[in-house]
C-alpha cells in the first residue's frame, strides 16, 4: 500500500502551525523535520514548540541530529508514533532502536545519498521502515539525486516486507520513478507548497500512487 507523508521543515511555530493546520485536512500522518546544526548544517524549531501544535494527524518525527537518544523520550511524550534517526549520527544503533521501542514509537532508519548501503544491512531487521534520503538533508527545494533509487531497490530485494521512505526532491514528476523502484511512502515537503495550491498539489501525488 503506497501513501504520500508531506514534511515540514522549519524553525517557526507559526509556519509550522499554519502547514500542519492545511495538512491535518489531507493527511493521517505528518513528518517533522528536526535538526540540530550539527548533523546537518540547518536548525529547526524544537520539541516543545513541535508539542504545542495538537495536530489531528499522527506525527513521524525525523531526527537529523548528532545524538538522537536524546531526542526520544521527549518526542515519545508529545505523541510522536515513529522516530527515525540516521545511521550517520553519532550514538549506538542499537542503543536508538532500543529506547524508540521503549517509547512505544516506532523505529526508522534513515541514510543520506553518500552513506554505503552496507552501514544500516545490519539493522533493517529491527525497524519497521528506512528512510532513503533522496538529497543531502538539511534543506527543502533540493533536486533530487537520481542514484539513491539504487539503494531502494537493493533494500526492496533483501528485505521485501520493510517499508521504504523516499525523501528529498519529492514532485509528481519523479513520483513514478520512485514508485516503480519500490518507494512505499512518498515524503513531499516544498513541492505541497509551491505557488500555494496545496490541495491541488496533493491531489497531484495522489494520482500518483493510485492503483499502486
Ligand atoms: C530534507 C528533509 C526533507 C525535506 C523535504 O532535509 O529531510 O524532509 O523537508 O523537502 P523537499 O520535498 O522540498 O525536498
Amino acid at each position: 500500500m503506497k501513501s504520500v507523508v508531506p514534511s515540514v521543515l522549519t524553525k517557526s511555530y507559526d509556519e509550522l502551525d499554519r502547514k500542519v493546520r492545511i495538512l491535518e485536512q489531507l493527511t493521517k500522518v505528518i513528518q517533522i523535520d528536526i535538526m540540530d546544526g550539527e548533523l546537518v548544517p540547518n536548525i529547526s524549531l524544537g520539541v516543545d514548540e513541535v508539542g504545542k501544535v495538537n495536530s489531528k494527524s499522527k506525527l513521524e518525527i525525523h531526527l537529523m541530529v548528532k545524538n538522537p537518544k536524546a531526542y526520544i523520550k521527549p518526542f515519545a511524550n508529545i505523541g510522536a508514533f515513529r522516530a527515525i534517526f540516521h545511521i550517520e549520527s553519532d550514538d549506538n544503533p542499537l542503543e536508538v532502536i532500543d529506547e524508540i521501542k521503549k517509547s512505544n514509537m516506532e523505529p526508522g532508519i534513515a541514510i543520506n545519498p553518500p552513506t554505503p548501503l552496507e552501514k544500516i544491512l545490519p539493522f533493517l531487521s529491527l525497524v519497521n521502515v528506512v528512510l532513503v534520503m533522496g538529497v543531502n538533508p538539511g534543506f527543502q527545494g533540493q533536486k533530487f539525486i537520481p542514484e539513491t533509487l539504487d539503494k531502494v531497490r537493493a533494500i526492496k530485494k533483501i528485505r521485501p516486507e520493510l517499508i521504504i521512505e523516499l525523501d528529498g526532491g519529492v514532485n509528481p514528476e519523479i513520483g513514478p520513478s520512485l514508485v516503480e523502484a519500490g518507494v512505499d511512502i512518498l515524503n513531499v515537503g516544498s513541492y505541497l507548497f509551491k505557488d500555494g495550491d496545496v490541495k491541488d498539489h496533493w491531489d497531484r501525488m495522489q494520482e500518483v500512487i493510485k492503483n499502486q
